[in-house]
């Protein structure tokens, strides 16, 4: 089994990225920028965001974290994101999802600038996504992406099977993984929470994405021998024994699917960082696009 190490391919990707920054702010360019906002005090979401904004710093882009209470109104955070829209030195801004009950999502998302869009939630980049247009690519899929590409896993003609249908995961990543492209071209089955028989069309997955948010939901006996299991789950389970009270548990049983998988994502250590380097991609990307306009 190989193991998909996130550490390993993430830290690739930022070394390129960082070399990149260098030789922008050598040649006295502007510095790329990232704007980040977090409404509330989800703790998953703080350390998240925390860690988009430490990764921000460490390859040498500026970022500004925007904290913002859990009372906030939506219009309150509307006029922010028209600030951040409109300031000429931000170049991506992201909003940590979710947001208090309160605040329509939607309306949120649609407010962002699709040219600072990094998350690539906007209306607008999801269409491009479907068409097969040049967009910001939301940052999970991205990730698993790159990841793919890094351990040069061929996707063309496999059966990938993607277990969730969500705007920011599941079914980017089919509409990825069907695309005509290198990492693409594999005959996609999107499965959800209607799907009857979900263990025999996941047995049938050379790649299987499990991306429904259910901690330890894929076993083995789900899994095709020498498949390529990617994890996307990232929930905290309590755990008194543990230091934090709680523990990161993915949507895959990692022991017993590690004996019949070909290839495994860990988590934590997998899809979670390449998610940031995917952001950090978007980032640049939005970077050059304002910089060339
Ligand atoms: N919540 C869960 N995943 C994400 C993500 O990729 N971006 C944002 N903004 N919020 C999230």
């Amino acid at each position: 089994m190989i193991l998909l190490d996130g550490k390993i391919a993430s830290a690739a990707v930022r070394q390129q990225l960082t070399t990149e920054v260098a030789g922008l702010k050598a040649a006295g360019k502007r510095t790329p920028h990232l704007a980040a906002i977090l409404v509330g005090n989800n703790g998953a979401s703080e350390t998240y965001v925390a860690s988009k904004v430490k990764h921000c710093e460490e390859i040498g882009f500026a970022s500004t974290l925007v904290r913002l209470p859990e009372t906030t109104t939506e219009a309150d955070l509307l006029a922010k994101i028209s600030e951040l829209n409109q300031a000429p030195e931000i170049d991506g801004i992201l909003v940590q999802l979710p947001l208090p009950k309160h605040i329509n999502e939607q309306l949120v998302i649609q407010a962002i600038d699709p040219s600072k869009d990094v998350d690539g939630f906007h209306p607008a980049s999801a269409g491009k996504l479907v068409q097969g247009l040049p967009t910001f690519i939301p940052a999970t899929p991205y990730g698993i992406m790159l990841m793919l590409e890094h351990f040069n896993i061929t996707t063309k003609g496999k059966h990938a099977v993607v277990i969730g249908r969500s705007n920011i995961v599941g079914r980017p990543m089919s509409i990825l993984l069907s695309s005509n492209s290198q990492y693409g071209n594999a005959t996609v089955t999107v499965c959800h929470s209607h799907t009857p028989n979900l263990k025999e069309i996941c047995l049938q997955g050379d790649i299987l994405v499990a991306a429904l948010g259910r901690p330890e939901f894929v076993k083995a006996d789900m899994v095709k021998t020498g498949a390529i299991v990617i994890d996307v789950g990232i929930t905290r389970v309590e755990d008194a024994t543990a230091k934090k009270g709680f523990r990161i548990k993915g949507d895959v049983a990692f022991d017993e699917v590690a004996a019949v998988a070909g290839a495994l994502t860990p988590v934590p250590g997998g899809v979670g960082l390449m998610t940031i380097a995917g952001l950090l991609k978007n980032t640049l990307q939005a970077y050059y696009q304002r910089n060339a306009g």
